[in-house]
């Protein structure tokens, strides 16, 4: 069986684009199935930021897929594809974009921006704002929604001009006045009649093509976007995205069978972060936390937003872990935690008096649990050049291996900087 899955097990942002990098090279497809991301790949001196292509863009005779869970702004892969090519990367034309995908048009965004502020218990979610939302509420509602093989249809322009006539009357009444400047139907579409013929090479039947490749034995990797915790069904609704950023995202993003995958690795920041609202109960809105920000440089890699930070909470990390089968998992920025002095980790929560490993399914609760937390002795040693898990301070690997027994499940690699060469494999300790 051919299917490796990479997802994230807390907010988004713990490393993945490095992980399936790194994992690519034993790879013959890697698929992106939902959403928008940033993931960061850092090769020798050079650093890539790509919101759709997938990591495995950047290593030469493997197929990237963009599959018909994902939705799309075809500007972004324009202008992802564009880089790529003038920074001198071959064969990011060795891309399939899935006929499926949704498209992001500028209602969605229009609408990101209006709705973004208006969540009923006063915490904004704090979106991306690229209209990834909306796209998905559109495409669930399927009355306006446009699929990318849509845009090669005759009924396109048809198509269009029945969207924008009811976006423009919704957008009146959610934008303030004076504010809103009617959209454009047949703008539109010239605009995005040129992005369709930019990308036709590219467009093809994924699931088709997967289904065929899994048959065929070929090895897939599966590149999770964002994280666990911001699965739309199982994580922190309604403070999470629109997709299922959890391992169970896996087969309906990309059209798999649950049959072919073989292996789920979890993505583990040493510590938590989360970008945007929502109950965050390890958040250190303190000294700790800007330390951590420094340190790990966490700021958005799209958005630039600073990242809220935290200690490690291993009571959500285990229920992301058993939420989306992970056989192992791999514990990323380590090196940032150098010199930060004793280290909490979540073990528990208390809720109204009674201590649980239960992680609440109602953000209410989870807005009023309290963390129980075990203290390991840190470490000051700079760990950016260790290179196998001796050259490791003891408390490192004390820390690490805590966190593999508390989340019950073994440890793959550690990584200790953002280059490829900066990872430690761990066979067992
Ligand atoms: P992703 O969205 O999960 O792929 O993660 P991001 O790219 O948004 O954020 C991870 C950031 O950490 C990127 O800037 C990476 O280059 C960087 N990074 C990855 N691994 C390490 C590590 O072990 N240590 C440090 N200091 N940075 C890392
Ligand atoms: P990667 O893949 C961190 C967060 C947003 C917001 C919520 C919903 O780089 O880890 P959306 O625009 O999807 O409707 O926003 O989800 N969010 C992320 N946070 N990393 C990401 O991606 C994220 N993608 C979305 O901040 O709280
Ligand atoms: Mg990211």
């Amino acid at each position: 069986m051919p299917g490796t899955c990479v997802i994230g097990l807390q907010w988004g942002d713990e490393a993945k684009g490095k992980i399936v990098d790194l994992l690519t090279q034993q790879q013959d497809v890697v698929v992106r199935y939902q959403a928008n991301a940033g993931h960061t790949v850092v090769v020798g001196e050079d650093i890539y930021k790509l919101s759709l292509l997938p990591s495995g863009v950047l290593t030469s005779g493997v197929t990237c897929v963009i599959a018909g869970g994902v939705v799309l702004n075809p500007v972004k892969v324009i202008e992802e594809l564009d880089e790529l090519a003038s920074r001198g990367v071959e064969d990011s034309d060795n891309l399939l974009i899935s006929d499926r995908v949704h498209v992001i048009f500028p209602w969605h965004f229009a609408e990101d921006k209006a709705l973004d502020q208006n969540t009923s218990d006063g915490e904004n979610i704090g979106t991306t704002q690229r209209g990834i939302g909306p796209c998905y509420r559109d495409k669930v509602g399927r009355a306006y929604a446009v699929r990318l093989g849509d845009l090669y249809r005759d009924t396109f322009r048809d198509q269009v001009r029945h969207n924008v006539e009811a976006k423009n009357a919704v957008l009146a009444s959610m934008v303030p006045n004076g504010e809103f400047k009617p959209l454009d139907a047949e703008a539109i579409c010239d605009q995005y009649l040129a992005y369709a013929e930019r990308l036709k090479p590219y467009v093809a039947d994924t699931t088709e093509y997967l289904l065929s490749a899994a048959e065929a034995g070929k090895r897939i990797l599966f590149e999770g976007a964002q994280g666990a915790l911001l699965d739309v069904d199982h994580g922190t609704y309604p403070f999470v995205t629109s997709s299922n950023s959890s391992g169970v995202g896996v087969s309906n993003g990309s059209g798999v069978p649950a049959r072919y995958i073989n292996k789920v690795i979890g993505i583990v920041k040493a510590y938590t972060t989360r970008v945007g609202g929502g109950p965050f109960p390890v958040e250190q809105d303190n000294e700790i936390g800007q330390l951590i920000r420094d340190q790990g440089n966490e700021y958005g890699t799209v958005t630039k937003r600073p990242r809220r930070c935290g200690w490690l909470d291993t009571v959500a990390v285990r229920y992301t872990s058993r939420l989306s089968g992970v056989d192992s998992i791999c514990v990323m920025l380590l090196d940032v935690l150098s010199g930060v002095g004793d280290l909490k980790i979540c073990t528990s929560y208390k809720i109204d008096g009674k201590e649980t490993q239960q992680f609440p399914s109602h953000t209410d609760d989870l807005r009023r649990v309290e963390p129980v937390y075990e203290t390991l002795p840190g470490w000051d040693e700079d760990i950016t050049q260790a290179t196998s898990l001796e050259d490791l301070p003891a408390n490192a690997r004390a820390y690490m291996n805590r966190i593999s027994e508390l989340v019950g499940v073994p440890l793959e690699f550690v990584s200790v900087g953002p280059a490829r060469s900066q990872t430690i494999q761990v066979n067992s300790e």
